[in-house]
């Protein structure tokens, strides 16, 4: 049977590489998907094919700016007045500026904590009272390795994923009456299929040294994880981190 059958589900940052795998994924794996980006979807092939090919039933894409709550309000009300519920979410914004802290501006600095931390905040604050009234529901929210093991230049990003981690845990701690689940995907270094083979040999030969199984991940082996986490194969499973990162924790 379809694991995710007749789920409506909200995928943020859907023009992205792991946002785009996952709604070509849910949408094989029977959900229905309303798909946002702050991007324009004329400048997207692949979620402009899926558009006409699962018609509006099965997918829509709501352009808007999940940092901001007005929207992210309306993106809730639009999910609600088409579909009349949410079984979930999967959210995957972030903003990334990679500097040591002397040369990253404040500016930069907020920049990055609200798009990546504060987006989930905002998110969660919009999609919870609908996914409660929907009966329960399943929060993915996409953290980073990066927000246990430090890397070079990470500073705002990697404190940012650290506070998606903690935030997570404590909406599964809060929530967990109303049958809400939430749970964070740490990946490690991925990318989308058909971006793998532009790599450098140098990009290639880091990743290989960061990864106990030596290759990069694919969109698609996160997104399996966001499915699964959404599914109800997954009901006894919240407030967990799960690495999906090749063993780059076992080697870092
Ligand atoms: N690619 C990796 O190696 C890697 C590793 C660890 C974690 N991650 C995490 O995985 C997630 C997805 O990564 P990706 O590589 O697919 O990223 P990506 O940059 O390809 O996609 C992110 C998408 O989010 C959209 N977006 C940005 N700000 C937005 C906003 N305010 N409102 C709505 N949409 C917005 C962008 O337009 C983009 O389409 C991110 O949270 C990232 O931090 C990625």
């Amino acid at each position: 049977m379809d694991p995710l059958l007749r789920k409506v589900l909200l995928i943020t940052g859907a023009l992205g590489q792991l946002g785009q795998a996952a709604t070509k994924m849910f949408l094989e794996k029977g959900a229905v998907v309303v798909a946002n980006d702050i991007g324009d979807v004329d400048q997207s092939r692949e979620m402009k094919l899926l558009l006409q090919e699962y018609g509006e039933n099965r997918l829509i894409f709501v352009r808007s700016d999940v940092t901001r709550e007005a929207d992210s309000a309306l993106l809730a009300k639009e999910i609600e007045s088409k579909f009349g519920r949410l079984d979930g979410y999967f959210h995957n914004v972030c903003t990334a500026i990679h500097k040591p802290v002397l040369e990253q501006t404040l500016a930069e600095w907020e920049l990055v904590i609200t798009g990546t931390l504060t987006s989930a905040f905002i998110v969660c604050k919009s999609m919870l009272p609908l996914l409660i009234r929907s009966g329960g529901g399943s929060i993915v929210n996409t953290s980073s390795i990066i927000s246990q093991i430090p890397a070079a230049y990470n500073a705002a990003y990697g404190a940012a994923k650290a506070g998606v981690n903690q935030f997570t845990k404590i909406v599964a701690h809060d929530y967990a009456t109303s049958k809400i689940r939430a749970n964070a995907i740490l990946p490690g270094i991925f990318f989308a299929q058909n971006k793998i083979s532009e790599l450098s040999n140098d990009t290639l030969q880091l990743i290989h040294d960061n990864s106990l199984l030596e290759r990069c991940g694919t969109a698609e082996e996160i997104a399996e994880m966001a499915a699964f986490l959404l599914s109800d194969a997954a009901s006894y499973i919240t407030g967990a981190l799960i690495p999906v990162d090749g063993g780059y924790h076992m080697k870092n």
